[in-house]
Order: structure tokens, then sequence, then C-alpha cells
């Protein structure tokens, strides 16, 4: 496959051949190169290949062949020039922070972000004397006057872990091109198939792959894919020297992930769909289920405008966290547990789990209130999920 064809393929298509290459055997599916480093013919070859007058690998910190078909397959389906793979989610957002900022600099990141991504901003990134600005997601007027002479940064989350609001990719990527500041969006939610930020403006991505792109739920990743001279000169360098390294047998697990991607979504969001609007009908829950596919959501045209179907996470707002506990804990399908994007229905508390490290004012600025209960729809039959959600509810009331 040329180098230039997999952009015009379908996300289909790219999620099973973008990348693929073959080793001498032939293996017709992804080779796994567990090893830490590679041999050379002779001394003059390891100069050449680390004086970088010659290609070839080095050493598994920072080039490894399974870890680069993973990220030439993911860069085609964001639309990105280059992938780089990395540990997990948050070491591609430690990664990207510290190697695009310096002491001095300042960073604007929305306030409804993942527990981990707001207390790296609030406690880490200022030791090293970099200014940050916490930011109302959906009100690009706010990071306009937010952007300051040294604001080298714009970092979002959108659809926002849990609160499910949304931020304008092409809003804010204009005013990123209007300041020349770059804006980064962690596409958790979404993935290439239902939202590819770089092409409303956005300069980087950032993946948990840990999430929907392995899919079921076995390893951790993450990656960051943009423009190849930013990657290339900014953020390998640090990968390079710092290791945040994706390890081989996980980007090989996630690789095949990628390949079936699609066709899970597309279930995702059918039984999502199905299942927030069934219980948005019920008199007990009319206007207390939070999902971007509900007329009724806030955002909802403009979840339609820059994603291709609405996700498969939903929210319940109930009464108060005792509530919440006690229908998390008459599931009987779902499983109480830390994670999204698994086949299976996950079920979460934010306040109490994900965003119980962050302080209680911050939590109430991400919308992160003591009811909410977050669902990651997996790709059972929906009616056993609603059912399931139903005797719930009846037996915690
Ligand atoms: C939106 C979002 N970004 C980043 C992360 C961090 O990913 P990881 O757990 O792979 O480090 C998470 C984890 O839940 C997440 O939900």
């Amino acid at each position: 496959m040329s180098q230039e064809s997999p952009r015009r393929l379908s996300p289909a298509t790219l999620a099973l051949h973008a990348g693929r290459s073959w080793s001498p055997e032939r293996e017709n599916s992804p080779a796994l190169y567990l090893t830490s480093s590679y041999v050379f013919e002779n001394a003059a070859q390891a100069q050449a290949v680390f004086a970088e007058k010659e290609a070839g690998n080095i050493y598994s910190r920072f080039t490894n062949p399974s870890v680069g078909q993973f990220e030439e397959r993911l860069a085609a389906m964001e639309g990105g020039e280059r992938a780089l793979g990395t540990a997990s989610g948050m070491s591609a957002i430690t990664t990207l922070f510290l190697s695009l900022l310096s002491a001095g600099d300042h960073v604007a990141v929305s306030r409804s972000v993942f527990g981990s991504t707001t207390n790296i901003v609030n406690t880490i990134l200022p030791r090293f004397g970099i200014q940050t600005s916490r930011l109302p997601l959906a009100d690009p007027q706010a990071w306009r006057e937010a952007i300051r002479p040294n604001t080298r940064l714009m970092f979002v989350e959108t659809p926002a872990n849990p609160t499910l609001e949304l931020g304008d990719l092409a809003a804010l990527a204009e005013i990123a091109r209007e300041h020349g500041v770059l804006l980064a969006v962690d596409n958790v939610f979404c993935t290439p198939y239902l939202q590819r930020p770089l092409e409303f403006g956005a300069h980087l991505v950032v993946h948990s792959a840990t999430k929907f792109i392995d899919g079921q739920g076995r390893v951790l990743g993450g990656a960051i894919v943009g423009e190849r001279k930013l990657l290339s000169e900014k953020i390998f360098p640090f990968i390079r020297n710092t290791g945040p390294t994706l390890s081989a047998f996980n980007a090989w697990v996630l690789l095949k992930g990628l390949e079936t991607l699609p066709t899970r979504m597309e279930r995702h969001c059918d039984n999502a769909d199905k299942i927030a609007h069934a219980l948005n009908e019920s008199p007990e829950l009319r206007g207390k289920v939070a999902f971007p596919g509900l007329p009724d959501h806030p955002q909802h045209a403009l979840a339609a405008r820059q994603m291709r179907r609405f996700g498969s996470i939903l929210c319940l707002e109930l009464e108060s966290r005792e509530r919440a506990h006690a229908f998390m804990d008459r599931l009987q399908l779902a499983t109480i547990t830390a994670n999204l994007g698994d086949s299976r229905t996950l079920v979460t508390h934010p306040a109490t789990t994900t965003h119980s490290r962050i302080s209680a004012q911050d939590r109430q600025e991400a919308g992160v209130t003591e009811g909410l209960v977050r669902f990651s729809i997996g790709l059972e039959e929906a009616d056993d999920i609603l059912d399931d959600i139903r005797q719930a509810l009846a037996a915690a009331s």
C-alpha cells in the first residue's frame, strides 16, 4: 500500500489496512516484536543509525515495529501526519504538556476534564513555573479573553468526562489560530471514528487507547497525533529521552483493537442511543439523562455538527450520593469499575472515584455532582441493559 493512499479510504478500511506491513515471514496477522533492542551488522552501522545517517531500529524505548504499525494506523484514522504511542492516556497528556511548555508559559485548560488531568494542571505544572487557567468548555468568548501573550497551548476534552459537555472545535481552533496558540483535544470519548478534531483546525489530538481503542478492557495505552514537524521536533525527543513508552505487546493489542473499532463504535452508539432515549422518556428520569444525542442536550446541534454519532457514554443525574450508590449496587449486568470503552457495560460514580481526588470546588466547576452516575454502554443487547437499569432504579427507590 502506498504512503498516500490510506487517507482516501473510508474509516472502516483504514482501520484494517493503514500502516500494514509484513516481516520476511509474510504473516497475515501483524507480527509482535517483543524485543528491547536491535542487532547492528557492525559497529560502523550502529554509529550510522545513531547518527541518523542510516534508517534502522535502535532501542524499543523509542523505535519498535509493533508500536510503529499502531502509530501509522491511528495517524491515518485521525487524518494526522504522525502519531506517537505512549504507555497510557495520562502519559500522553503529561508528555504533551512537558514537551511543549516551559517555565513562564501559560496553558488554558477546560474545567471539565478527567480528574488526573485536573491534578496535573493544578499541582504539577505550577511546580515547573507553568501558569494555568481553567476555563468553561462551552464558552469560546471566555477562551478568547483568557489568552495571554505567553499562552502556548489550549487543551480541551470534548465531550467532557463525565458531564458530556461539548467544546466547539471550530470556534476554539479559530481562537487558537488568531493568537498563534496550539489547540490540543482529548478525543477519548469519540475515537477517530466519531470525531476528527484535526479537520476542525486543532493541532494535536491525545488518546487514552485504554478505552474504546482497546475496546475490551485489557491493556493501557495512549497516543499523541498531529503535524509531523511538531511531533518529530518537540515530542519524539521528549519520549526518546524520558521513556513514557508504549509497550510492544500493548501496541499489538491496540492495533488489533483498531481493526474492529468502526464496527464496535456503531453498535456502542446504537445501544446508547436506544437506552438514552428510552430512559429520558420515563417520567422518573425525564430531563435527568445526559447524552449528546438527545434533542434536549443543550449542545445537541453542535454534537450533530462535529461528531459522526453521539458516542456510548451517558449519565444519569440522581438525587444524591446515597441514591446513586444504592442504584449502582442493584445493577446485575453493568459492573462497577473505573474504566470506560469496554465491550461490557460499565458504571461509575465519578464524584467518589475518578474525580474524588480533586477539590470539591473543582468538582463543582467541572459539573461532577454527588448524584451523577456515568454509564459506558457496551455491546450487549440494548434491551437487556435497559431492563437492568430499570430494575435497579425500582429496587433502589
Ligand atoms: C477523557 C480521558 N482522558 C484521559 C484518561 C487517562 O487515560 P489512561 O487511564 O489510559 O491513563 C482518561 C481515563 O479515564 C479519560 O477518561
